[in-house]
Parts: structure tokens; sequence; C-alpha cells
């Protein structure tokens, strides 16, 4: 939600900033915009779309050795040239860029700034006038960033430059995520370290409520009441193949191929001496809760329903699964010892860790499931569980979801072992046979393909229904659908569709029907007998074992829980196709961004 990055070193500063701009565009792409500092002063340079855009607005003759860059995911105000950062204050002193949200931004107008007219209609030039109208009353630039920043509420990861100083950056931090990367000569700034891997694998982490001054050949950590703070740099554990879609046309078809490697690598992490294992204080955490309490969006909110079922079948203890921007308003009343599992790929979404924030104050433990090793979920909870996934680019997530069952089976089985529960199977070898399926899957796409192009290259529509966990994923195939194509779809329970929605069925509307559990494959089947008669386009997905002479799609037979793991593979397929052949963006698609890190 937001990218924010930043260069001061011994080199042009415009090609770094807008490298660093491509690789944070997941997190944002209404509009974009860079400012570079030299002893001339500062040269601001936005536009509106894709980084690409932005290339063509930048005046190549200006060399500078230092700057600030950002690429927008709107929140206040529609995304315009003006609306795009960096901004800047009355007099041009000052330029910023910002990822967050200010929740007293209007307050605070008031206030102090009723004589200065605004350039935007962004929560964000406030802070810019702000720190002007503090060194106006004679503040050094020091001084009136702290003064500012001790006014602001909300979530802000900021990045300042001051042009009667170019040799500084001044950064803070508050909610949402921020990097310092350190090298010999220079120093950067950034959301995401894999903005900046072009220049650096070294990075400090930022943590809330921190100003940092960053020079080319110093950083400088305090907290906001001056406290300094030491904190050594660490490796980032990526490389520039896992951030790169080499000859793939989409990192989101790339990302799709790269789902049987996950589960392996999943299965290869949490194993120890030939047994699946997670750590013991986790085990213990999941032992003394009575309940467990899944938090999550979107995606990984589907994955929690599926372990919803993992946990109740395999280690039988109780789930609730919540949505997270309805639990932090709307606490359910909770069982005594509760223990709260947060799912996030990005370990960011600002919905989720207002809950986590508020599950903390209650003294509650938590336990986060991601993809990001040191993002705010992981550090904030008490345990972490990684998916490996790698670098998940494309704003549609497909390989992460499919960690986050694997990883939720392993969880729930592993629990289920220790407790003595009789699970009549092995998961280790289990997922290996769903790895090997998902691969038979992939090796077919074409087959998929014809399908998709088939039945959803003109519809406005689109329903996928399932009983029991093919329920889950099919909500999750209806989002996949409706994320890239922007065909509108849902995902019902089989037996529900009856009672009402059948009502939008017409001539020709598809419905996917997933047919992988046998306890209910025959009423999911009656259900498609319904929606037929009613003129809909069936596409029944089912599995060796099971299949009928009509099926669409006949999957490789896998254990009856670990069905997630494939039946979902079709329907990423089916979205991607249907994407590709409306001409969309895949990878990233309209209005959305990848971490949300505004609630
Ligand atoms: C955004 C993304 C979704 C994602 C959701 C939760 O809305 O567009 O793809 O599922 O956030 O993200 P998280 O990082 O918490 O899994």
């Amino acid at each position: 939600m937001c990218g924010i990055v930043g260069y001061i070193g011994q080199v042009d500063a415009k090609e770094i900033l807008l490298k660093g701009l491509e690789k944070l565009e997941y997190r944002g792409y209404d509009s974009a915009g860079i400012a570079v500092m030299n002893e001339a002063g500062v040269h601001v340079f936005k536009e509106v779309g894709r980084i690409a855009n932005l290339r063509g607005a930048v005046d190549e003759s200006v060399e500078a050795t230092a700057g600030i860059g950002h690429t927008r995911w709107a929140t206040h105000g529609v995304p315009n040239q003006s609306n795009a950062h960096p901004h800047q204050s009355a007099s041009g002193r000052f330029t910023l860029v910002h990822n967050g949200v200010i929740e007293n931004y209007h307050l605070l107008q008031q206030e102090y700034l009723q004589n200065v007219t605004m350039k935007s209609d962004t929560d964000t030039e406030v802070i810019v006038q702000l720190v002007e109208h503090f060194a106006n009353e004679g503040l050094s630039t020091d001084e009136a960033f702290r003064k500012t920043l001790s006014l602001l509420h909300g979530s802000y990861a900021l990045g300042l430059l001051d042009e009667q100083d170019a040799e500084t950056i001044y950064v803070a931090k508050n909610k949402s995520p921020l990097l310092v990367g350190v090298g010999d000569t220079f120093n950067v700034i950034a959301s995401d370290a894999m903005a900046m891997l072009q220049v650096t694998d070294q990075f400090v982490e930022l943590h809330d409520e921190e100003v940092v001054i960053v020079k080319a050949a110093s950083v400088s950590i305090e907290k906001l009441d001056g406290t300094k703070v030491e904190r050594a740099p660490y490796t980032a554990q990526l490389d520039m193949s896992d951030i790169e879609k080499g000859t793939y046309p989409h990192y989101m078809l790339k990302e799709i191929d790269e789902q049987p490697g996950v589960i392996r690598k999943i299965v290869s992490a949490y194993t120890v001496e030939d047994e699946l294992t997670i750590d013991a204080d986790i085990k213990a955490a999941l032992s003394e809760a009575d309940r467990l309490y899944i938090i999550a969006a979107g995606t990984s909110y589907h994955a929690g329903l599926v372990g919803k079922q993992y946990f109740e079948k395999m280690a039988k203890i109780p789930v609730e699964v919540h949505i997270a921007s309805e639990f932090g308003y709307n606490m359910p009343l909770l069982s005594e010892k509760p223990l709260f599992i947060f799912i996030s790929q990005s370990g960011e979404t600002a919905d989720s860790r207002q809950v986590l924030v508020k599950v903390k104050e209650l003294g509650y433990k938590a336990l986060t499931i991601t993809n990001v090793q040191g993002s705010t979920l992981s550090r904030e909870a008490d345990y972490t569980l990684l998916l490996h996934a790698g670098p998940e680019i494309a704003v549609a997530s497909t390989k992460a979801y499919v960690a986050q069952v694997a990883v939720l089976a392993i969880t729930a089985y592993v629990e289920g072992k220790s407790k003595g529960l009789d699970i009549d199977f092995d998961l280790k070898a289990e997922l290996g046979v769903a790895a090997n399926a998902i691969q038979t899957i992939i090796d077919k796409k074409e087959e998929i393909q014809q399908v998709a192009d088939a039945v959803l290259a003109t519809t406005r529509n689109a329903f996928f229904i399932g009983r029991g966990i093919d329920y889950c994923v099919s909500m999750e195939g209806a989002l996949k659908l409706k994320e890239i194509s922007y065909i509108q779809a849902e995902g019902f329970a089989g037996g529900e569709l009856k009672h009402g929605t059948i009502a939008l069925i017409e001539e020709g509307t598809p419905v996917f029907a997933l047919a992988s559990q046998k306890a209910m494959s025959l009423n999911v089947r009656g259900n498609m007998k319904e929606v037929v008669a009613r003129g809909a386009n069936p596409i029944i997905i089912s599995m060796e074992g099971m299949e009928e002479a009509d099926d669409s799609m006949v999957l490789p037979a896998v254990q009856e829980l670990l069905t997630p793991l494939v039946t979902v593979i079709p329907l990423q397929l089916i979205s991607y196709y249907a994407a590709l052949y409306r001409d969309c963006d895949v990878d990233k698609p309209r209005n959305l961004a990848k971490s949300v890190t505004v609630e």
C-alpha cells in the first residue's frame, strides 16, 4: 500500500530510485514520483499511472546523488498528478514521501495551517506543510520534523528532504513498514528490501516511533524521545532471481508454477530427523488453548477457513475464523484460554495488525503465519511460522495460499500427533503426493486454458460452488477470478445457492463445482443439476476415483483433507487465462495493492 524509496550516496540517484519503485509497484500503482536533490535544489517529477510513465517524465539531464521516491495506492484524493507524491511545502523547501494514513490531518490543518493554500487533497501534504510551519517558527529541521511527528495520529513511513541540507534524508516510521539499507559509500531506505537489493543486501529494521537521520556515510536512529538506538544490519535472504520473472510473461504464472516446489520446501523446512515438527513452545501454546481464533484478510482468510477444518479434525481444537477488519471492532465473546493465529502473506496487513495490538493489550498469546520474516505481524506476535514460499510479487496470491494451507496442515497434524490423537495417514508422504498432483495439473495448463477461453471469454458473472472444504476453495476461486479478470464471481456453499442466489443463473452462466469430498460429492452434483436445469454452463472439477463421464476436469487423487492444495490450482489457472483473454493486467489488477497497510 504505497511504496517508498530513498538513496543518498556518490552516484546519480534517479535510476536507483526508479528501479527501486519498479520493485515496489506491487504496493500500489496509481501514480508515482521521485524528488532528487543537489546543491541547486530539489527537482520533483511525478506522473499518473505506472513507473513506466514516470520514467518518461524524468529529466535525464538533472544529476543528483540524493533523492526519494514513491508509488501510490490512493487513499485520500483521486490518483492524479497533484495528489501524487512527493509533496512539497509552500515555499518548496521541504519535500516528502509518505506511506500510511494520517487520521487527524484535517484537525492539524485547521489548527496550524489555516493560512497555507494546499496543493493536493492528501493527508500527506499536511505533514510537509507542518514541518515548514515549525521551521518558520525557528525550529531546526530535525526539531520541526520531530515536533510534527509528535502531532500525527495514524500510520506513516516517511522520507523528507530539506533543500537547505543536500546531505540528509530525514526518515521516520509508525505502523507502516520501512527499512534502511546500508552500503560502503551510500545508504538507502525502502518499504521492502526487494527494492534496494540492486545495491545492498544489508538492511536495518526500523521500529515504530523511531526517527532516523540518513546520510551517505552514516545512519543514526533515535526514538522520538531522543534515546539513541543501536541496531545491527541483517543480510536479506533474497537473490535477484527470486524477484525477477525470467522468461515468464507474468509473475502470477511463475508463482503458480512454483507451487510444487514450495510444498517440498515447506516439508523440508518443517522436518527434523525425518519427522514433521514445529517449535515446542508453539505446540505448548496450542495444547493450552481451549479455542483458536484465526484472523486474516482476503486470500489468507480463505486459507484460515481450511485451517479450521485441519485444527478441528486433526488436533481436536475448536476454531473460529474471523475477517480481521471486522474482528477488532466487533470482538466476539472470547473463550477462557484463546490462542490467536494471524495468517498473512505480507505480515503487514493493517486490518490484522490492529487486532494483534488489541489482543496483546488483552494479554493473549499470538502466533503469526507469514511469508515475510521480520514483518510487523511476525515481530509483534509471540510465535512465528514461516511459509517459505519465496517472494510473491503478483498482486493475486497463489503460492502463498498453498503455502498457508500446507503450514496449517503441518501445524494441526503435529499438534494432533503430539496429543496422541489417531490420524490415519502420514502427512509428510501425502504432501509429497499433493506436490506431484499439482505438478501434473500445471503440466496440462493448456487444457485449462481451453476451458477458460470457452466459458469465461465474454461472461459477465460466474459462480463457484462446493461443500465442506471444497466450499472454502470455491470462495478462493471466486476471489481469484474477480481480482484479476474483473468478472463478477461468487463462491457459495453448494446447498445454499438455491436459497436466493440461484435467481442470478441465466442461460450460459458458468458455474464451477468442486467435487473432491466423497461424503458430499453426490450432493454437490445434485446442486449442479439444479443450476443446469436453469440454463447454467456447468464445469465440474472432480478427483480420480470420484469422476463421472461429463466432468470437465479430473484431478489426481490426494488425501481428502489436502484437496485444497490441488483443487485451487485449476481455479488459479482459469482466472489467469480469463484475465489474459480479456487483456487485463494480470500482475497488477486495477484498484488493488498487495500489501494493504491502511485499515
Ligand atoms: C490484499 C491483497 C490480497 C491479500 C490480502 C491479505 O487485499 O490484494 O491478495 O490476500 O491483502 O494480505 P496478507 O498479506 O495479509 O495475506
